[in-house]
């Protein structure tokens, strides 16, 4: 595991566009897993202003979303799928029928087993885009998530619905159920990238990188996969003093 440590989140921002840039320089036609939240915002920014000035090409590229949630109105702002549209699918030009987001419609029963389908179709995610929740989730996979868990409509917890609620106008209208990848998913993603700025991520972070890889604490998986790229801010980073130090990711392998 590779981890980074930058001064505030905007060079967290530019450090994870580099890991992206890098894997697309040698694989144009790259297929990148995308997470929704607050923690990847100034990585698609920065992505956003290198595609604008032509110094980076995502036509070729496919996206995969994490999660959504489950029973939005179609277009409501607050779903994943418009999250993704407005910050990842217009800025950085890709063509929208290959950006994929799991369906929050509750419809179809077969909708988590299509997705994965989907994935696989793609040839699976050559980088996922990970943040964290305080909680310790990836995705919607809420802490007791099983490790071989796939593409599958979860209950959110109490707590991610509160830390949620601050994109809402108030707590009852987060919705109580999301559609996820699984954990298994997420690890089959050949590279993954996560990203947390801020110290209500430094406890998660902490036991996802240095405690026991446990169900208790999803992002301790992890810990188990042979590519991993943690990119953190200072606060974030607190948890880990004395462990780790800055390694700058021009000197990481690809
Ligand atoms: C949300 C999303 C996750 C995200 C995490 C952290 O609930 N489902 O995919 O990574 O929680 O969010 P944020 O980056 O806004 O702190």
């Amino acid at each position: 595991m590779r981890v980074v440590i930058e001064a505030d989140s905007a060079a967290v921002g530019r450090r994870l566009a580099d890991r992206i840039a890098e894997v697309l320089s040698h694989e144009p036609s790259a297929v990148i897993g995308v997470a929704t939240g607050s923690s990847p915002q100034a990585g698609y920014s920065e992505l956003a202003r290198r595609v604008a000035s032509g110094e980076l090409d995502l036509s070729g590229a496919s996206a995969f979303a994490l999660d959504e949630y489950l029973g939005l109105p179609a277009g409501d702002p607050q779903s994943y799928a418009e999250t993704v549209r407005r910050s990842v699918t217009v800025p950085l030009r890709l063509d929208p029928s290959r950006v994929h987001v799991p369906p929050g419609d509750e419809a179809d029963p077969e909708a988590a087993h299509n997705y994965e389908r989907a994935i696989a179709a793609a040839g699976g995610i050559d980088i996922q885009i990970l943040g964290i929740g305080a909680n310790g989730h990836l995705g919607f996979n809420e802490p007791g998530s099983p490790f071989d868990s796939r593409t599958r409509i979860v209950r959110l917890s109490d707590q991610t619905r509160r830390d949620n609620s601050r994109f809402f106008d108030s707590l009852t209208e987060v919705p109580t159920h999301a559609i996820t990848q699984g954990l298994a998913t997420i690890l089959d993603a050949r590279r993954l990238v996560l990203v947390a700025s801020g110290a209500s991520k430094a406890r998660a972070v902490q036991r996802a990188l240095r405690g026991p890889v446990s169900p208790d604490c999803p992002a301790s998986i992890l810990q188990l996969h042979a590519d991993v790229t943690v990119v953190l801010d200072r606060e974030a980073a607190s948890g880990l003093e004395g462990w780790v130090a800055t390694v700058p990711a021009q000197e990481q392998p690809a």
